[in-house]
C-alpha cells in the first residue's frame, strides 16, 4: 500500500482495518527510523579512541568502580566502562577473567562489594534482577536455566512480564486475560520460529539439546522486549548451522535498535560480529576498541589471544548432534 492512496484504502476498509493499516505503517516508519538510528549509533564508535574506560557518544550503561571479591580473590575491579547504545559489544577475556561475575553483578543476580552503575540514567546497584529486567536490561546464562518439565512454548510464555492472569482476582475471570495470553503465545511462536525451534514447541525443555536450550533461553530473554540484552556465551554448544542463524538474529536485534553485550570465546565470531570489543583479564578492564584495535593490542594478545581457548572447552556441553 503506497502512502498516496491511503485515503482510498481507508475508504475501502472498515475503520478498524484502516486504523490498523495506518498504525502498521507508522510502526514500519518508526522501525526504519530506529534501524537508521541504530546503524548510526554503531558507526558513532568509529571516532572513539581505543582506550580502557573511554567515553562513548551515547552510552546506555555506565559503570563506575565496580568490584566483587570472593574471599581474598578479586573477581572484578572495573574503574569505568561505558556501553554504546544500539551497538554489539563483545566482552572477551580468558577463563576466570570475571566476565560472568560482571554480568551477574550488573543484572542484580549478585551483589557488588563496591561501585555504581546506571542503565538509561537509572541507578541499578540496589535493584534485584526482576526489577532490572523490568527496566529493559535482561541477560542469559552461561549454563542454561530452562524449566525442564515445561514445554518450549511454556518456557517462553513464562518469560513475558505483566501478565494479568498472574494476579489472584483477575485470574478468576478468563476474559480479562485470555486476549493477552493469546498475544503472548503469538509472540512466543514467532520467537520459536525465529530460533528454529517450532518443531520443539510442545516438547519438554528437558528433551532439547544443549544448543537448543541456549536458543530457547535467548528467545525467552526476548519475550520481555528488552532494550539491552547481555548474552553469556550464547553460541557455546550450539551446532555450526544454528550458530550462523543465531548470529543473524543478534545482528537483526542490533539493527532494530537493541543494545547487545555478549561474552564469546570464538575469536572469529567476535571479530565478525562486534562493533566494539572489551577485554577483561584478572577482573580488570585491560583493553577496549574496534575489532582491528583489539586484534593488534599487545595486552590482549598477551592475556587472551595467546591462550588457545575455543568453544570446544566451554563449560556448556557441545551438541553438534542438534538434529531435531
Ligand atoms: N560463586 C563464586 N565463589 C567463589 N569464586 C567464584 C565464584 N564465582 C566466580 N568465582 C571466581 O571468580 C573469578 C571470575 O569468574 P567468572 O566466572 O566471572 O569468570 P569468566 O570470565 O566468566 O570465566 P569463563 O570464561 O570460564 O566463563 C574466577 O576466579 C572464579 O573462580
Ligand atoms: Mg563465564
Amino acid at each position: 500500500m503506497s502512502d498516496n492512496n491511503s485515503a482510498s484504502d481507508c475508504g475501502s476498509m472498515s475503520d478498524n482495518n484502516g486504523a490498523n493499516g495506518l498504525a502498521a505503517r507508522a510502526e514500519a516508519v518508526s522501525a526504519a527510523a530506529e534501524q537508521t538510528r541504530s546503524a548510526t549509533e554503531a558507526r558513532a564508535l568509529a571516532g572513539v579512541e581505543p582506550i580502557p574506560g573511554v567515553a562513548k557518544p551515547d552510552p546506555i550503561l555506565i559503570v563506575d568502580n565496580v568490584s566483587r571479591y570472593f574471599g581474598g580473590l578479586r573477581a572484578i575491579s572495573v574503574d569505568h566502562l561505558e556501553v554504546q547504545r544500539g551497538a554489539i559489544t563483545a566482552l572477551i577475556g580468558p577463563n576466570g577473567a570475571g566476565k560472568t561475575t560482571f554480568f551477574n553483578v550488573l543484572t542484580g543476580f549478585d551483589s557488588a562489594d563496591s561501585g555504581s552503575w546506571r542503565f538509561e540514567g537509572v541507578p541499578l546497584q540496589s535493584l534485584p534482577a526482576y526489577k532490572v529486567a523490568r527496566l529493559g536490561l535482561v541477560r542469559t546464562f552461561q549454563l542454561t536455566k530452562a524449566l525442564m518439565r515445561l514445554t518450549a512454548l511454556e518456557n517462553l510464555m513464562l518469560g513475558a512480564t505483566g501478565q494479568r492472569g498472574e494476579r489472584f482476582f483477575p485470574a478468576l475471570l478468563k476474559p480479562l486475560w485470555s486476549g493477552q495470553e493469546r498475544k503472548i503465545a503469538e509472540r512466543a511462536d514467532r520467537l520459536l520460529n525465529g530460533f528454529s525451534l517450532t518443531r520443539m514447541r510442545d516438547e519438554f525443555a528437558g528433551t532439547l539439546s544443549g544448543g537448543q536450550r541456549k536458543l530457547l533461553e535467548m528467545a525467552r530473554a526476548l519475550m520481555v522486549e528488552p532494550t539491552m540484552v547481555m548474552l553469556d556465551e550464547p553460541m557455546a554448544g550450539v551446532n555450526p548451522a544454528l550458530t550462523q542463524s543465531l548470529l543473524g538474529h543478534v545482528r537483526e536485534l542490533r539493527d532494530n535498535g537493541m543494545t547487545i553485550v555478549l561474552v564469546e570465546h570464538d575469536m572469529d565470531v567476535v571479530m565478525g560480529i562486534s562493533d566494539w570489543i572489551v577485554c577483561f583479564a584478572d577482573g580488570e578492564l585491560i583493553a577496549e576498541g574496534r575489532p582491528d584495535d583489539i586484534r593488534a593490542n599487545p595486552a590482549v594478545i598477551d592475556a587472551y589471544l595467546g591462550t588457545s581457548r575455543t568453544t570446544e572447552n566451554s563449560s556448556e556441553p557441545n551438541d553438534h548432534e542438534d538434529k531435531k
